[in-house]
């Protein structure tokens, strides 16, 4: 496999993860990073020895650079990838893919036509315990899927101030569930609100998805709850499978 040059586009706490681990993988080489603060860029550019860009319109005009990681706040996700597109650059964006469905199509739209690849950063389902549960699932050990049912609650973060916890969180196990039932979607239930004062957006989220082949999708996530939780519960017919996702097992 070649080696690609990669940039990343906003060096806050995720794409600070990105720059660590590009600077670590060898199929990939980190030729420059872009942030509009200049403290969180010079530190990044000094820990990892890469070129820095104030603007990202410089970095995306760098030649080297083929790919980029977008991990910028969601709500300027369609601008920033709409412009690494426009640069002929292949994209992964930080999930979720963008702040409202319509900028996520057209963000796809422009991509195919452009003719390069843009992904999002669901990292969930390359969780290993995830992973296994997709093998025993395919390989019919817990019998025919019922329901999965999944708890993703925590306390607020005061970072994430431009989206509400269903877009920020809920997202991931909607991608599990995806992922494992691989079945359409047929009907969706939610509850949601506000309740603290320092979120703008909902804080807790209670949904209901009804995929095809009678499977159910029950899903709770908040910034309510005083400790950090991430679980999902499978049930088939001749088994269930029971997943910590931060401990992966
Ligand atoms: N996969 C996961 O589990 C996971 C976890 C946390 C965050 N995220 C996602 O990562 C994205 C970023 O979240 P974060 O927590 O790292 O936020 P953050 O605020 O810590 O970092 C965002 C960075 O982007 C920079 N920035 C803002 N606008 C910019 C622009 N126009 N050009 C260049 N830089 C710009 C900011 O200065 C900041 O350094 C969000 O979409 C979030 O949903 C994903």
């Amino acid at each position: 496999m070649r080696t690609i040059n990669v940039g990343v586009i906003g060096v806050g706490a995720m794409g600070y993860n990105h720059a660590r681990v590009y600077s670590k993988l060898e199929n990939a080489n980190l030729v420059a990073v872009a942030d509009v603060v200049k403290p969180t860029l010079d530190k990044v550019v000094k820990k990892y020895k890469t070129k820095g860009y104030s603007e990202i319109e410089d970095l995306l005009k760098d030649p080297e650079i083929e790919a980029v990681s977008v991990c910028v706040p969601t709500t300027f996700h369609h601008e920033v990838v709409m412009e690494a597109i426009k640069h002929g650059k292949h994209v992964l964006v930080e999930k979720p893919i963008a702040f409202t469905a319509e900028e996520a199509e057209e963000m796809i739209e422009a991509a195919k036509e452009a003719g390069v690849k843009l992904a999002t950063g669901h990292v969930e389902r390359f969780n290993p315990a995830v992973q296994k549960a997709k093998e025993l699932i395919e390989n019919e050990v817990i019998g025919d899927l019922v329901t999965i049912s999944a708890k993703r609650v925590g306390p607020f973060p005061p970072r994430i101030k431009d989206v509400g916890v269903a877009i920020d969180l809920a997202i991931h196990d909607l991608d599990v569930m995806n992922f494992l039932i691989e079945a359409p979607v047929k009907q969706v239930y939610a509850t949601m609100s506000s309740i603290l004062d320092q979120s703008d957006f909902e804080d807790h989220a209670e949904i209901m998805i009804s995929f095809d082949e009678d499977i159910t999708g029950i899903l709770e996530v908040n910034w309510l709850t005083p400790y950090k939780r991430r679980q999902i519960e499978i049930t088939g017919t001749d088994g269930i499978i029971t997943i910590d996702y931060i401990d992966q097992c």
